[in-house]
Formats: C-alpha cells, structure tokens, sequence
C-alpha cells in the first residue's frame, strides 16, 4: 500500500490495475506530461500508455505566454491586458506589436512599426497577375490562402527562420499585405481595377481605400467607420489556440517559412465551425427572414437539424466578450449606415435562445461571429468577405504564436499518436487474380 501522506502533492499517483503497479507522475501548471504516461506499460517490449483526444479537448499542445482566456467567466486577455481596454484605447497595429513583441511599444517604437508596415503595404507586380487568373466567382478566401502561400515564393530568404531580424521582416511583410491581398480578392470578384496601396493613410483607412476606392484622388473614408473596421481587427486579432493557430504552428512546426505556415491558418479559419461562422450566420438570418420565422428554426436546431451559427464554443461558457464589444460597434457603425434589418431578427433570435434549455443546458451564448457579419454588411462586404476581414485581424494572432513556438526550446514536429484500428498482415492478391 503506497503511502499517500508521504508523496509530494503537487503529484497524481496512478495505479496501473492490469499489473498493480503505482506510478508518481509529477503535476505542472495543472497539467501532467503526455510522456510521463509512457513509463506506464504492461511489458518492456509493447508501447506505454497513451492519451486519446481528438479534437484536443483536454490537451494542452505549448505553453504561451500571447493570450488568456477564461471561458468560464468570458475573459479575454492579449500579453495581460483586458481586451476591453484595448477595443476602447488601442489601435489595431498598436495589438499587433504588443502580441508579437510582448510588451505595449514607446512612441519610437510604434512610430518605426508604423512606417515599416506602411510601406511593406505594396505586392509584387506578378502577384496582381495571378489574382486576376482566378475565376470571376472565386471565392476570395480561396484566393486570399493561395496568394500568401505564393508569397513565400517572392521572398525565398523567409526560410531562415532561426534569424530574429528575418523573422520580424516576414511578418512585417504579412501584415502590411494581407489587406493588399484582401482587398485584390474583393475588387477582382466585383470585375473592378486593383487599387494601390496609399501611404498617407492609416491601416484601416488605406484597407478601406483598396476596397472601395474608384476615380477619386484619394479615398477619405468615414473616421467612424475607420474606427469601428479598426475595433473589429483588434477583436479577432489573437485567440490562443484556436483551429487555425493550431493549424500555423503544427504547419510551422516542420521549420517551412511563415508564409505557408500562415497559408495553413488561413485554410482552417475558412472552416464554417470557425472563422467561416460569421458568413453562415449572415445566410442563417436571411434564410430565417422574419421573426415569426424563429421559433421553427429553433426547434429545427434543437431537433438536430442544423446548428445556430454563431453560438457556443470550445472554451466560453458564458458571453464571448468579443461579442459584446461587438454588439456596441454595430451602434457605431448603423449611425453611419443605417440599421441592418437583419439586426432585429438577430437580437430576438439570441433573446430566445438564451432563454430556451436546450442553449441554457449547454450553455451555448452568442460568439464573435454571430453580430459580426451584421456590420461587415452594413459596411458593403458582401457575405465571402467576412471571413477575410477576420483573417485580416488574425494575422498577428498567428505571426505572434509562431514566433513564439519558434523560439520554443520544448517544441517539436508536430506528430500526434493514433490508435490504430485497421487490419494487419493481410496477404496482397493481385488484380488479375482478385478480378477473375
Ligand atoms: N447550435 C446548436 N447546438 C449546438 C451549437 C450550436 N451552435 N453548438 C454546440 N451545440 C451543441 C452540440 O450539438 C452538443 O450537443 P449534445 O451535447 O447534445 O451533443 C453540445 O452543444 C456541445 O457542442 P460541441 O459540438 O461538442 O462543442 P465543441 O466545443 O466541439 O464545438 C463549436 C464548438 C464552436 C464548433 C460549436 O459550438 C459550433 O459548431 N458552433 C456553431 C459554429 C460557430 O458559430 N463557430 C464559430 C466559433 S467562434 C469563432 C471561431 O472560432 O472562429
């Protein structure tokens, strides 16, 4: 009998009762190594004892040090600080050096990132040519992943990725060109002229000039609405590890340059369970039409007939903060536009299903996709560009994990077990013998 006064606490005993055999296994930051688990083995020669979890429910993968949420009582955290204050305080590239360098810059500092993303904005004549390669209604998130892979292919020198200085070159460089990029998706899907970067403007600005610019001198977009694209990049800027921040460091994790490993990202937010939820959210509402309509949509999803988009969440049990700040930036933003009639039957739609047992059992409330494609619309995107607007402000999310798994000394390739479940040692007979 182990005695269990004299183990150190911050340990879990483990009893083996296939052998009767005990094993200390020692606990860090509530967590136990994976590893430690395969000393547990019924014999020398088979394999130890492994954890199964697909979809990573319970399995930490790194230790960050980027974003904190706490699901439970809907707090969100970059490098510490609330996301609230920074959605009210900050500005967009003001974030995105804070999660990639980790601290908030001095002015020196902000004002150098500032110019050096601002006139990274510009992208290789070549790359105009294969965006206007694409069919006329190709979907400008398919577009948007294959035009930052092709960048590796502009800067080749991206594969040193144990250099500090390199590395901040790149992602210099994918966050200057991802709204370049964007912003080409939108105007070749509309038949329009590419615009050119415009350096006197700011980040947001100059996004909304690529899009919506035509004859004038220079576009002069509305500062509330500057603002409010601003606040929205700034909400899905990080999110610690989501499907496609696990997709960018599992892609990185092979040492390839970030331009793939960010391509990888891309591919996985275009996902409608993820980043794609706020353009089936914008379907949903139009499907649904008008608010008597709603209670038998709700019943259709709580029949297993198809899932409120928009709703619950891998880790918040509670009110996705972003969602909140949200829903006070469609104010701003529908002063400028005018409401979107589809507003009305969002807010009944959640006033019901946050009523409703099937959503409060499982405690399933409003996420960031669900208000977002409201003003996305009200600003003039249309539905497939919603979900590059969210890969537009996740782009530093991504670059900061990277960077951080990079200079990681404890990662590795990622590789994760299977348990096998197919036949073994079969016998091949060939076709002609099989077919006969
Ligand atoms: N509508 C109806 N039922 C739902 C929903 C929903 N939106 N979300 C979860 N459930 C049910 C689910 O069917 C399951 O029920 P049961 O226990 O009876 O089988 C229970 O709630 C638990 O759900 P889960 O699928 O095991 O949860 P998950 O953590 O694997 O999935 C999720 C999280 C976000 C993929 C899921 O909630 C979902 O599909 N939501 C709709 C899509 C969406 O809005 N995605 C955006 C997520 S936030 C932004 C982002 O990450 O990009």
């Amino acid at each position: 009998m182990t005695d269990v006064a004299a183990k150190p606490t911050d340990s879990l005993t483990v009893r083996d009762n296939r052998t009767g055999k005990e094993y200390d296994i020692a606990i860090s930051d509530n967590t136990i190594a994976a590893k430690d688990l395969g000393q547990i083995r019924l014999t020398d020669d088979e394999p130890g004892l492994a954890t199964y979890d697909p979809g990573f429910v319970n399995t930490a993968s790194c230790r960050s040090a980027v974003t904190f949420i706490d699901g439970d009582k809907g707090i969100l955290e970059y490098r510490g600080y609330p996301i609230e204050q920074l959605a009210e305080k900050s500005t967009f590239l003001e974030v995105a050096y804070l999660l990639i360098n980790g601290e908030l810059p001095t002015k020196e500092q902000y004002e150098t990132w500032v110019h050096e993303i601002t006139y990274h904005t510009f992208v290789h004549e070549n790359v105009k040519e294969f965006v206007q390669g694409f069919r006329y209604d190709a979907h400008p998130m398919g577009m948007l992943m294959a035009s930052v892979g092709a960048l590796s292919t502009f800067y080749p020198d991206a594969v040193n990725i144990s250099d500090a200085e390199n590395r901040h070159m790149q992602m210099v460089r994918m966050i200057a060109k991802m709204p370049t990029l964007g912003a080409w998706a939108f105007r070749h899907a509309q038949g329009k002229p590419f615009v050119y970067p415009d350096n006197e403007l700011s980040y947001t600005e100059n996004f909304l000039s690529m899009l919506f610019r035509m004859s004038e001198q220079s576009y002069a977009a509305d500062p509330r609405i500057a603002k409010a694209l601003d606040v929205l990049l700034i909400l899905h800027a990080d999110h610690e590890q989501n499907c496609s921040t696990n997709a960018v460091r599992s892609v990185g994790s092979s040492q390839v340059d970030p331009y793939s490993a960010v391509a990888a990202g891309v591919a996985a937010l275009y996902g409608p369970l993820h980043g794609g939820a706020n353009e089936a959210v914008l379907r949903m509402l139009r499907r649904i039409g008008s608010k008597e309509n709603i209670p038998a949509f709700i019943e259709g999803v709580k029949n297993g007939e198809e899932k409120l988009m928009g709703f619950g969440h891998r880790v918040y049990k509670n009110y996705d903060p972003r969602a909140k700040l949200i829903k006070k930036a469609c104010d701003d933003v529908f002063e400028v536009t005018g409401v979107n009639p589809l507003l009305e039957i969002a807010q009944e739609l959640e006033k019901i299903a946050l009523e409703d047992e099937y959503f409060v059992k499982r405690r399933l409330y409003p996420n960031v996709d669900f208000y977002s494609g409201l003003i996305y619309e009200a600003l003039q995107f249309p539905p497939e560009m919603f979900t590059v607007l969210f890969a537009i402000g996740r782009t530093p999310g991504w670059l900061a994990q990277w960077n951080e798994l990079i200079t990681d000394k404890e990662q590795k390739i990622a590789r994760p077990k299977q348990i096998y479940t197919g036949d073994r040692q079969l016998t091949f007979v060939p076709a002609e013998e099989r077919w006969a």
